[in-house]
């Protein structure tokens, strides 16, 4: 039996005690996960205009979707089980003028999965086991893929050379993938000093809001330092340990 809070806690890198307070302690940041802009690359290179159906499991705060409908126009759909997530995309995409492209639905990935719908092109991030190991999760979506259909997955793994434990290798994630019937189109990694960047600038905004909260709720001020910490240990294993990789398959 999966257990969503505790794979929620997984994907966020938090303590169950803290998940009420994850969308204050993350209320500067847009782009929750990999910055958007390798995925539009990679779209923008491998698919003409032509509008798409697209899914996001696990969107956030929309940040993804609301590029992809803005620069390219196709429909997307975004679900996360975050309700303040989807809220915050809400009002994105109503500022921008782009719900009539741009739908977003609290809903747990496992639910969306098992819906009978077709998507041309699938976005999702191997950062819990949701829906299971990445072949079973893969597999899973490659279901709702359209016959010519695409997924567009964003994982890590371990730098070339260097074991990581129980990190997955570049080999091991791409023969999963071909376990579950996908094929490697096109890829890019994420450049090393960007993402130490990024995730230092984020790790800052997080700290000043985890301040803030702990001053307000002590009972739980060890578990926002915690997260901080878990943060920084994050970031410096997202910059040295591992590469940060945005993948492209076909059915
Ligand atoms: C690392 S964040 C990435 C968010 C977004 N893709 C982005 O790049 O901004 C992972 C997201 O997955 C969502 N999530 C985790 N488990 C989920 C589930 N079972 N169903 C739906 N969303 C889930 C979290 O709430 C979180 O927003």
């Amino acid at each position: 039996m999966v257990d969503s809070r505790t794979d929620l806690a997984v994907s966020l890198d938090a303590e169950e005690e803290i998940l009420p307070f994850i969308p204050i302690l993350l209320q500067d940041l847009w782009s929750l996960g990999f910055s958007p802009d390798l995925a539009l690359t990679i779209l923008k290179r491998n698919f003409p205009a032509t509008p798409r159906r697209v899914l996001d499991l696990g969107c956030g705060k929309g940040a993804l979707l609301i590029h992809v409908a803005e620069q390219l126009g196709w429909n997307c759909r975004g679900i996360d089980i975050v309700p303040a997530f989807i809220a915050e995309a809400n009002r994105i995409a109503q500022d921008r003028r782009l719900t009539n492209l741009v739908q977003f639905e609290v809903q747990d990935m496992v639910d969306e999965v098992e819906m009978n719908r077709q998507y041309d092109l699938i976005v999702f991030g191997f950062d819990s086991e949701s829906l299971g190991p990445l072949t079973e999760a893969l597999s899973r979506i490659r279901k709702r893929l359209t016959t010519q259909g695409h997924l567009l997955l964003n994982t890590i793994w371990a730098q070339p050379g260097r074991s990581q434990g129980e990190i997955a290798t570049e080999t091991d994630t791409l023969s999963a993938a071909k376990d579950a019937g996908l094929y490697l189109v096109d890829r890019e990694i994420l450049d090393r000093s960007l993402v130490e960047a990024q995730n230092a600038s984020n790790t800052e905004l997080i700290r000043r809001r985890a301040l803030e909260l702990a001053e307000k709720f002590p009972a739980h001020a060890a578990a926002f330092h915690a997260y901080v910490q878990t943060q920084e240990e994050e970031s410096r294993m997202l910059s040295e340990d591992v590469q940060c990789a945005c993948l492209l398959f076909s059915t």
